[in-house]
């Protein structure tokens, strides 16, 4: 039986059934650019990720770079990230003409180590952009005490983290902005592209609605040199339906990750995921490290179960990335991980029976059997 990495399809007859009718009910309205729609989602989301305001965009890279010119950041300015995420993180702050700088993560968490985060701080440095990586919140109260101190913005990468909470508090009430993908793998996804910038900032969220929109105030009221990016009506139709069961399915994900660890924890030269005290991770990835990766994801394969590398190349190693500080130099610790790091299957409905079948292959593909 072959395992899916994701499965997109899996929603049950009724909500197709209503996903369905909220698409023709848009079609029906003829509101096929922004309108009532976009904006009832922006509220329903923004409000389940503890946010005032929610300002849709045709995508999440779109969603970091409008959040980042929206505080101004432009050229000759560093903004902090994580060495260890996907392009898009480095594109958005490279599209506003400033520089990523990479800090390096933690080995176990995979994310931002904040210990290290200060002395990528220089004179020229505007905000600090963490990663929630794989679905995992990031440290925020300690990244927050440090953008205090120097002054700085924290625009979160949530692209991963759809519904994770820190305590009893949901991410995006924390910092100055959370910028959110709608892509159609994420925990909330789409049946296309789309994006949000969450935030509790009146001005940001203002400044976002323009630059999204031509740099439009109101109807050729021109303030700013704008973008063409916002959420597709369509999308907002289907996205709210799909918001009435992200919670239900961050659920499932967690159980999955749970019968994984069940099954999986007595695999020696295995490392499964860890969770930090007192987060709620939503596991858009289940992410485990194992000595000989590529062996084992070729047997994988073989066997039928879909796997996948969340990623292959630090950013640092990425063509128009080699250039960017480092900290401390070369990321030693996302480098090594991005050699070790496999994603296995993990999708709201994943059965207990398909995690049993990708623990058994991984189980007759110890070192030794691999090695043979
Ligand atoms: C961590 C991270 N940042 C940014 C993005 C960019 O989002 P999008 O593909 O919607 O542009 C993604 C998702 O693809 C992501 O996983």
């Amino acid at each position: 039986m072959t395992i899916p990495f994701v499965d997109l399809k899996a929603n049950s007859p009724e909500v197709r059934q209503e996903i369905s009718s909220a698409v023709q009910q848009a079609i029906d309205d003829g509101q096929y650019i922004l309108g009532d729609q976009v904006a009832a989602f922006e509220q329903a989301f923004a409000g389940f990720c503890g946010g005032r305001h929610g300002v849709g965009m045709g995508n999440g890279t779109e969603a970091l770079h409008l959040a980042l010119r929206g505080l101004g950041i432009g050229p000759g300015d560093e903004v902090i990230t994580a060495a260890n995420t996907f392009v898009a993180t480095a594109l958005a702050i490279a599209y506003c003409g400033a520089k990523p700088v990479l800090v390096d993560c933690g080995p176990s968490d995979y994310l931002i180590n904040v210990d290290l985060i200060e002395q990528a701080i220089t004179p020229k440095t505007k905000a600090i952009v963490p990663v929630h990586l794989y679905g995992q919140p990031a440290d925020m109260v300690s990244i927050l005490e440090i953008a205090a101190k120097y002054d700085l913005p924290v625009v979160q990468d949530a692209c991963q983290a759809h519904g994770a909470m820190i305590g009893d508090r949901p991410i995006a009430s924390f910092g100055t902005a959370a910028c959110y993908s709608f892509y159609p793998s994420k925990n909330l996804g789409a049946y296309g592209d789309g994006g949000m910038v969450v935030t509790n900032c009146d001005t940001l969220a203002e400044r976002i609605r323009m630059l999204r929109n031509y740099g439009q105030r109101a109807k050729n009221k021109y303030e700013m040199l704008g973008f063409n990016s916002r959420l597709d009506t369509l999308q907002a139709a289907i996205l709210s339906v799909k918001l009435r069961y992200l919670a239900e399915g961050n659920e499932q994900r967690r159980a999955a990750a749970e019968h994984y660890r069940e099954v999986l924890s007595d695999q020696a030269d295995l490392v499964l995921p860890y969770e930090r005290p007192g987060v709620t991770h939503v596991y858009h990835l289940y992410v485990v490290q194992h000595p000989k990766r590529d062996e084992l994801a070729a047997r994988l394969q073989a066997e039928g179960v879909q796997c996948g590398i969340h990623y292959p190349t630090p950013i640092h190693e990425i063509a128009p990335f080699q250039s960017c500080r480092t900290v401390p130099d070369g990321a030693p610790v996302a480098t090594r991980l991005a050699g070790r790091i496999l994603s296995l299957p993990m999708y709201p409905g994943l059965s207990d029976a398909s995690i049993d079948q990708v623990a058994n292959v991984i189980d007759q593909s110890s070192p030794v059997a691999i090695a043979g």
